[in-house]
Order: structure tokens, then sequence, then C-alpha cells
């Protein structure tokens, strides 16, 4: 059997800064086995923990999608001690990856759906991965519409600013992004995402949202959801609890009887109503 705790073996291809303020870096990581790479079948909204050996690990969402093959992308925030560590790494450097793990966004119940995503701040990693693989030419086609909209505080803290070019050319995805104030240059719309989500208000009909962002986007963003008429089994997130294990055995992540590294980290709106208030 496999040891769940052992790090498969990457190289760090690149590590980009993908933010104005310099504290957003992507990080793309390569397979240095084809087995591993075989072997590491993910679906959007799962992630893993990547470890800098001799540092720590930490655990990151998988902001690649599996229609990207070949490699692995990470989008972190510096924060602490293995995050900061993983800014200062150069290319070339070999990282330990555990995954994939936990679930996936839902995206076999999402065909023949629209989709409504939501994203806020450096909170779109997973949501990049939704996304790509729904715009995949072999996926497109069992999804509906898509509804992006996207906020961050300027458009410097925007992240995948040159995906997001290309979606907006696109007639197949909808995008909205949005910053908090005006911005010399911005032509896009300005206003958090909870007033844009209603000025926007797409329709609940046959619909799904899927929202991740900062805890206060998604406190008043939420009753404009159920306002516009997701049911709590039509809005779907994502949780970020500390975790360390991240395999269900160490018990540092549950919320009631809920393990967040097994259990989600994606989660119904209506699962969570069932649990207690600690995520
Ligand atoms: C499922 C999951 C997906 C995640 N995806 C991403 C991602 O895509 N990009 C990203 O940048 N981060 C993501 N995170 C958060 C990331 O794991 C933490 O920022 C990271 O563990 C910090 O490690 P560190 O050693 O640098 O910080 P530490 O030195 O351990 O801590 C530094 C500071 O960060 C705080 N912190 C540590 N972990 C968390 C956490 N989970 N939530 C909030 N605060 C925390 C600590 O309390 C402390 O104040 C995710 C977390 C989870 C559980
Ligand atoms: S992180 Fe260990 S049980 Fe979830």
């Amino acid at each position: 059997m496999k040891n769940p705790y052992l790090p498969l073996p990457m190289r760090l291809v690149k590590n980009f800064v993908e933010t104005e303020d310099k504290l957003i870096h992507t990080f793309t990581l390569e397979f240095l086995n084809e087995e591993d790479e075989k072997s590491f079948q993910y679906l959007p909204g799962q992630f893993a923990e990547v470890s800098v050996f001799g540092v720590g690990e930490a655990p990151f969402g998988i902001a690649s999608s599996p229609t990207e093959p070949g490699h692995l992308k990470f989008s972190v925030a510096k924060v602490g001690v293995v995050t900061t560590t993983l800014h200062q790494l150069p290319e070339g450097t070999i990282l330990g990856v555990r995954g994939p793990l936990g679930n996936n966004y839902p995206i076999e119940e999402f065909k023949g759906k629209n989709l409504v995503v939501i994203g806020g701040g450096f909170a779109f990693t997973t949501l990049r991965s939704l996304i790509t693989y729904i715009l995949h030419p072999d996926h497109r086609g069992d999804y509906g519409e898509l509804t992006v909209i996207y906020g961050a505080r300027n458009p410097g803290l925007l992240l995948y600013k040159d995906e997001l070019a290309e979606w907006e050319k696109r007639s197949d995805i909808n995008l909205i992004c949005t910053i908090d104030r005006p911005v010399e240059g911005w032509n896009g719309r300005v206003g958090f995402v909870p007033a844009v989500t209603k000025e926007v208000a797409p329709s609940a009909e046959n619909a799904y949202a899927v929202i991740c962002g900062p805890p206060v986007m998604i406190k008043f963003t939420m009753p404009v959801l159920e306002e516009l008429g997701f049911s709590p089994e039509r809005i779907i997130m994502s949780l970020e609890n500390r975790m360390k294990c991240g395999i269900g055995m160490c018990g540092r992540c549950n919320v009631g009887n809920k393990y967040v590294c097994k259990d989600g980290p994606v989660f119904t709106r209506a699962q969570l109503n069932q649990l207690p208030n600690e995520y």
C-alpha cells in the first residue's frame, strides 16, 4: 500500500510573482517521475500538501486543471514560515507534494446546469481550476451558461490577468471583474462582490453557485444568493481550516463531526448549516 505521508518529488519550474504587491506567487511544479504523474489524478476543488524539505509543509488548493497535463500550479500568499520560504525558492528546487487530497467540486452534478462562480481576492485558485476545466473543448458542451464574478481590492491584486483577458474575449463565459474603488485606467466594474452580484443578478434557475473568498465577502454575498433564489443545496463553498495530516488522521481540521481535509474542503451551504460555526 502507498504511504499517504510520503511526498512525491516535484521540480519547481516557475516561481511567478502574481500580484503587484508581490505577496502572491504562482508556482508551477513538474513531476520528476512519470508514474507519479499518472497516479496523481485530481479534479477541480482538491488540494495538496506541499513540502519544502527541512522547513515544513502546508496545504494549498490546486490552481491548475486536470486538462493541463504535465504540471501542477499553486498560487500562494506569503503569510508564514513555509509560504515565505516558498516565495524565495529558485526555479529548479525539488519540492514534495502529497495528494491529491479532499473532495472536488461536484462537476458531475453541475452537468447540464448553469454555473455562477464567485471569487474574491486570492481565493480564486481552485475556481481557476474549475473554470479552466469547464472551458476545455472536451467539457464545455456538458455545462450551461458560465458566469464568473471576480473581485479584488485593486486591479494589481487580480490573479491570472492574462487568462482573465483571454476569457473576456470568449462568448461562452460571462466574466465580470470588479475592484473595490475606482482607479485610473480601469474600465471594468467598481464595487464590492456582494453589490456587484446583486446588480448582475444571475438567475438561480437550473443553476449552481460556487463561492470562494474572504469570510466578509461570503457573509455579505450569501443573502444576495438566497434572495436570487439559490437554495442551500445549490450553493457550493470551500473551507480552508488549519490542517496537519490532510488525510483524516490527526483531528486538527474537524468541524463538528466532519474532517475538512477528508469530507471537504468542498461543502454545500446546506451541509455547513448542519455544522457548528467553527470554520
Ligand atoms: C484546503 C486548503 C487550501 C488552501 N489553499 C490555499 C491556497 O491556494 N493559497 C494559499 O496561499 N493558501 C491556501 N491555504 C492556506 C495555507 O495553507 C496557509 O496559509 C499556510 O498553511 C500557511 O503556512 P505557513 O507555514 O507559511 O504559515 P505559518 O507560519 O504556519 O502561519 C503564519 C500565519 O498564517 C496563519 N495560518 C496558517 N494556516 C492558516 C489557514 N489554513 N487559514 C488561515 N490562516 C492560517 C497562522 O495562524 C499564522 O498567523 C489553504 C488552506 C487549506 C486548508
Ligand atoms: S488535517 Fe488531520 S484530520 Fe484533517
